[in-house]
């Protein structure tokens, strides 16, 4: 609907022009927005105080022109001037009805992708391999997957990429601990934070040990044959980890998506020489570097990108800009979007400058971090276990899981073993994803079971009881939507905030497109599930005595039951029929 809006107001746009009204060359991004009461319509732009200015007129006079200007259209039914110059826009009610009508028939429930379609390559998750995964890795992982879901619902060709941190001088340690020691080194794998930790003993205690795991790297590093059978041994059992993790989450990633660091080696030594050529490296201390007039430090001095070490290894940055054009040139991706912590983001500004001054991408890919806050404690500091390790993920998993359950048991003692399990699975996975995907991406967040787990407020938990009580109306009726007639038409006030959410569905979507901020479609489905619980308090659906009411409102229910099962499986939560 916005976009539809927006149309209307580019025409009306170029039709003042075309009349001499408003100068050419404007070509303004036009911002209209949900309004939050309903009297003042259904979406507001505030285009005519944004070209009063150029235009040379106030904004209230250039609003009555836009007006007068504005083609008619049966989505809108009047379209009014309020405040300082806002144009308010009143959807008609039966062209609603009808939208949602044709929602209802849509597999894709009427959502369409704003703009063309594009191939994106979606970074994501990540994890160094030396370790296991950590809760450091839930928000990439999460979100990375959540953004990808909604891109491939809107019909972009998503190409996802899991760079995981395979490579680097921390190998040389583990690889030197397993040759020690082959047998011990196989069980110990099962648990690789002890590995990890039996390995950097070794290497702090004994020089002779630490001498052995530089040398290795060193062997690693020019290919030979030994070396790589361990790291692949050790990679594969690390990796094999992960693709546990990923699967009891639920999260859309396969071992065909990895694509780490070292598959980027052999174009290392090619990027820092293409560099070179375009005249764009500096030595400095002995090492390679790209000095980018916008990177300074706090004195004004500029920064180095490194590129190459004094010593001649590559580094975090030399494999990113080989990612960017293998991503350009093979992957063909018209965007690529990074998952990767706040914290990193100079290094990406860098890297994404720098590839752009080398022509490693086309000028029109676009290229952005979208960066994410820390996971804190309840204390607000980085969350950690009790004795202050790092929390592991699997760990987090299970506990959240038995929260679940004895939540679930506790309010239907009742259900059989099998069913309390998977409920408790779909709630306990379901509130840890959901908490962290319901916070704006880039603030930090205190991780927290009992917030996460409460069937009131914005959680997973609320929003799976909300979908069962429309599955539930379903079960009552014996029928499917499909098997009433009938057409929706909007009545009560209830009727009609529930419709006009419903209708907002695409708008959502394509605003995390764009943004790469799945809290929007959290908010959103928060935002529904509320209006249809006062829909449900207000407007009887089953008891309705006229058979159109009643139908109508069936399919209200419906929509809205597939709209919240659809979003939330593009948050990655499987949903419950009853619980
Ligand atoms: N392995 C890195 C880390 O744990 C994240 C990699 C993110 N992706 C990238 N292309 N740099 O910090």
């Amino acid at each position: 609907m916005k976009d539809n809006i927006r149309h209307l107001i580019q025409q009306a746009l170029t039709r003042l022009t075309a009349e001499g009204v408003l100068p050419e060359g404007l070509s303004p991004v036009i911002q209209v927005e949900n309004t939050k009461d309903k009297s003042n319509g259904d979406f507001a732009s505030n285009i005519a105080m944004m070209l009063a200015k150029p235009a040379g007129m106030k904004p209230r006079e250039l609003a009555e022109k836009l007006v007068a200007a504005l083609p008619a259209d049966a989505e809108v039914s009047k379209v009014d001037i309020a405040g300082p110059g806002f144009l308010n826009f009143f959807q008609n009610s039966d062209a609603l009805a009808q939208r949602l009508e044709a929602a209802l028939a849509d597999a894709q429930l009427g959502v369409r992708k704003a703009g063309p379609a594009q191939r994106v390559v979606v970074d994501l998750s990540a994890p160094n391999l030396a370790k296991e995964m950590h809760v450091g890795h839930l928000r990439s992982t999460i979100i990375g997957d959540g953004v990808a879901r909604v891109l491939e619902f809107l019909g972009d060709t998503v190409i996802r990429q899991n760079h995981v941190g395979d490579w680097g001088t921390q190998f040389g340690m583990l690889l030197a601990y397993m040759q020690e020691n082959p047998a011990a080194a196989e069980s110990e794998l099962a648990d690789l934070e002890n590995f990890y930790r039996a390995a950097k003993k070794r290497f702090d205690e004994s020089p002779e040990f630490a001498d052995r795991a530089r040398e290795l790297v060193v062997q690693l590093q020019a290919g030979d044959a030994e070396c790589l059978r361990l790291w692949h041994r050790f990679n594969d059992i690390s990796l094999s980890h992960c693709q546990a993790l990923y699967d009891r989450l639920g999260v859309k990633l396969s071992m065909a998506d990895v694509k780490g660091e070292s598959a980027y080696n052999d174009d290392l030594a090619n990027v820092v020489a293409d560099l070179k050529a375009k005249g764009l490296l500096s030595e400095s201390d002995g090492a390679q570097c790209v000095f980018m007039d916008e990177f300074k430090n706090a004195e004004g001095n500029p920064l180095p990108l490194i590129v190459q070490k004094a010593g001649g290894g590559y580094l975090y940055a030399t494999t990113d800009l080989a990612a960017t054009r293998y991503r350009a040139n093979v992957l063909k991706a018209d965007r690529a979007l990074y998952f990767v912590d706040q914290r990193q983001a100079l290094h990406f500004q860098m890297v994404f400058s720098a590839a752009r001054l080398a022509g490693f991408v086309p000028a029109d890919m676009q290229l952005e971090h979208m960066g994410f806050g820390t996971m804190n404690g309840a204390d607000g500091r980085p969350f950690k276990t009790r004795d202050g390790g790092t929390v592991k993920l699997v760990d987090l998993i299970n506990e959240a899981e038995e929260r679940a359950y004895a939540l679930v048991k506790g309010k239907n003692p009742e259900l059989d073993e099998a069913e309390l399990r998977q409920i408790a699975r779909a709630v306990g996975v379901g509130a840890v994803k959901y908490a962290d995907l319901s916070k704006h991406r880039t603030s930090d967040y205190s991780f927290n079971f009992e917030l996460m787990l409460s069937f009131e407020g914005n959680t997973a938990p609320y929003l799976l009881y909300a979908y069962t009580r429309v599955a539930s109306v379903f079960r009552k009726l014996g029928k499917s939507v499909e098997e009433i007639g009938g057409q929706i038409s909007l009545g009560a006030e209830q009727e009609q905030a529930l419709a006009g959410k419903l209708a907002q569905f695409a708008d959502v979507l394509n605003g995390i497109a764009d943004k790469g901020t799945p809290h929007l479609l959290c908010a959103y489905l928060y935002d529904l599930a509320g209006l249809f619980s006062s829909f449900y308090e207000n407007c009887p659906i089953l008891s309705a005595e006229d058979e159109a009411v009643r139908n109508s409102r069936l399919r209200l229910a419906a929509l809205t039951g597939r709209t919240l099962k659809q979003g939330l499986q593009l948050l990655g939560l499987d949903t419950l029929e009853r619980m």
